[in-house]
């Protein structure tokens, strides 16, 4: 068997024929950076997402660090966000010169601990910057109206999580700013790099376009000291044609999450990820745990097997070299560090059937051995 950890193949596919007529198109009209798909795709995203406006740019981490250059974070400040997110949350905080303040997680779902985030917040928090990790939302009901009354900006990190909703409210919406990754193997992602940020906020809005080109709305306008970061044209026709088929992709994921949980019932030492059962987890990555010591023969057998696998972070980010100049040791965020020990995705994606979780629960269980109830 072969199970691919990814299906952007499968994905291209089903958009193959119209995303080539709209690449024709891009190039008979000769209008290779912005355009009608940009403006199209942006607007179609804003509706999807329940917010006035969408800005595309390069990529997921230039949503981050523009939303923040659009807030005025910079030196001084303090922007907070989870130990065990993708490297990228803080190389965008770091990058607007202020200083990443790191908190742990919650141990049953690995999202944000927000009672750690009330207790670092100081006189200069910028921003907090809560990540849905792995799909699935941080629930912000009780958190935004803390933060609201403490006049601190959340800027959604919804890199993970294009479509979850929470109560009807989509992810992007529940912040000042969301902030989108479109990166291929991600749950809505283009044929190449590509970013988003959405907002209800008109100013934001602007200032969010002036800032992916060089500080201008229009060509050779510059305002402010801008970035040169747009979301390109043939990516956007990709993504528009993508979004038509998100919520039934997303329905495909949690079907095939229920089926991780028929089928490893009674598998010993894995732990599968919690969750509300509901929208509110689009399951970009399904993230089991097992002890340390199994998972990397865990992993092997199951690559031996043609089953592909990846670690949704090895290393939290204050133990990476590039981020320990923050001064966080080992022991600093212990459910972060013990979680990056043990955590492995198992393959999902839009190709994946109920024989695939079938043979690779097989496959985990001849590792992990069978536990009997009662
Ligand atoms: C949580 C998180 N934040 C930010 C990013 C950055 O996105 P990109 O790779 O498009 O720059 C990613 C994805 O790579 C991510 O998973």
């Amino acid at each position: 068997m072969g199970v691919l950890f990814s299906a952007s193949q499968k994905e291209f596919e089903l958009i193959r024929d119209e995303w080539l007529q709209a690449v024709h198109e891009i190039a008979q009209r000769g209008v290779f950076v912005g355009g009608a798909p940009v403006a199209s795709f942006e607007a179609a995203f804003a509706r999807g997402v329940g917010v006035t406006g969408a800005v595309g740019v390069g990529n997921g981490t230039d949503a981050l660090l523009l939303a923040l250059k659009a807030l005025g974070v910079g030196p001084g400040d303090e922007v907070i966000t989870a130990a065990n997110t993708f490297i990228a949350t803080v190389e965008a905080i770091h990058h607007t010169g202020a200083r990443p303040v790191l908190v742990d997680c919650d141990p049953d779902t690995l999202l944000i601990d927000l009672e750690q985030v009330k207790r670092r917040v100081t006189s200069r928090t910028a921003a907090i910057v809560p990540v849905h990790l792995y799909g699935q939302m941080v629930d912000l009901s009780e958190f935004k109206p803390w933060a609201d009354e403490h006049r601190i900006p959340i800027v959604e990190d919804c890199a993970q999580a294009a479509g979850a909703r929470l109560g009807g409210k989509a992810a992007g919406s529940w912040g000042v700013m969301g902030c989108f990754s479109f990166y291929p193997d991600k749950n809505l992602g283009a044929l190449g790099d590509g970013g988003g940020i959405v907002s209800s906020s008109d100013e934001l809005l602007r200032t969010l376009r002036k800032l992916r080109n060089h500080g201008g709305e229009t060509r050779y306008t510059h305002d402010i000291p801008g970035f040169n970061s747009r979301l390109d044209p043939i990516q956007a026709a990709a993504l528009e044609l993508k979004l038509r088929h998100l919520d039934a992709w997303s329905m495909h994921r949690r079907y095939v999450a229920k089926l991780y949980e028929t089928y490893l019932a009674g598998a010993g030492a894995i732990v599968l990820p919690r969750h509300r059962d509901d929208e509110s987890h689009v399951f970009h990555l399904y993230v089991v745990r097992v002890e340390a010591d199994v998972r990397d023969a865990l992993r092997k057998h199951l690559q031996k097997k043609g089953i592909l696998t990846t670690v949704s972070y090895p290393a939290p980010v204050h133990l990476t070299p590039a981020f320990a100049f923050l001064g966080y040791g080992p022991g600093s965020f212990p459910v972060a560090e013990e979680a990056a020990g043990q955590i492995l995705s198992l393959p999902m994606n839009i190709a994946v059937t109920e024989s695939d979780v079938a043979a690779i629960a097989r496959e985990i269980k001849s590792i992990v051995g069978t536990v009997h109830a009662g």
